[in-house]
């Protein structure tokens, strides 16, 4: 596998859910805007040979090289680390592991039944990070997931896929900063995520961050069909370092809701 081809697989199976995004493209492409990527973030249960080190591996095979980095979000009992390539063009790989044993009893039992349905050998397919959703999970078992963690859930509705890819703004030619594009796709008729102001993080953090509010589409839940969150598309700013060099890390606030 190419890189082209694992980023263009990422994006389709992440359009598929999330729907907005590409229409974002198409309009930023209209205006004659290149999109690039700053990063991709995948999510997952922090359990041996599915964990963060398992979606690692693919992009590892490709060149992508782990970062020292750690980023922890005890609220959310969730760890993150991120991975970058040598060619500054492709996107960061940002990967958060929710910590199992950190729920409760009830949570970690509904994951254990996930978990089972595994076939073998799963944790090692090399399109682990599009595979879907590989288990069957009933409606009143995604509620009880969602009650104590969104985390939790959404990985129990959509397995392993992409959840957010996240424009460059500083790539973008048309607009001059986060606040333009915002109001660009609000006048397009987009609604954006506004919990804790529509702008997270700040020129202070070297990182500023906006995102659309999640699309919602139908999932199967043991027959049932209901709609729930996707997934949104996301808009960094980053901003230089007292060194000239541009931050390259991320702001675990913004990144980890
Ligand atoms: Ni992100």
């Amino acid at each position: 596998m190419t890189i082209d081809e694992l980023l263009d697989a990422l994006w389709r199976d992440y359009v598929a859910i999330t729907p907005q995004a590409e229409r974002i493209q198409r309009l930023l492409a209209a205006r004659g805007e290149r999109v690039i990527n700053d990063h991709v973030a995948l999510r997952t249960y922090g359990l041996p040979g599915i964990g963060i080190a398992a979606l690692a591996k693919p992009f590892e095979a490709l060149g992508w090289r782990e970062q020292p980095q750690r980023y922890q979000f005890e609220d959310k009992k969730l760890l993150a680390r991120y991975w970058k390539h040598d060619n500054p063009a492709l996107p960061k790989v940002f990967i958060s592991e929710l910590c199992v044993e950190e729920l409760s009893v009830a949570a970690n039992l509904i994951i254990e039944r996930l978990v089972l349905q595994l076939p073998p050998g799963f944790g090692e397919r090399p399109d682990l990070a599009w595979a879907g959703r590989p288990w069957r999970v009933r409606r009143a078992e995604y509620e009880s997931l969602l009650f104590e963690s969104e985390l939790a859930a959404w990985i129990a509705a959509f397995g392993f896929r992409v959840n957010h890819f996240t424009v460059l703004v500083n790539a973008l030619t048309t607009f001059p900063d986060l606040e333009s594009l915002d109001a660009f796709l609000i006048d397009h008729g987009f609604m954006l995520d506004d919990a804790g102001g529509a702008i997270r993080g700040s020129r202070a953090h070297h990182y500023e961050q906006s995102a659309t509010r999640a699309d919602s589409i139908a999932i199967d839940f043991a027959g049932e069909t209901h709609r729930v969150p996707s997934g949104y598309y996301e808009f960094v700013r980053r901003y230089a370092l007292a060194s000239g060099e541009l931050f390259e890390g991320f702001y675990a606030v913004s990144e980890l809701k």
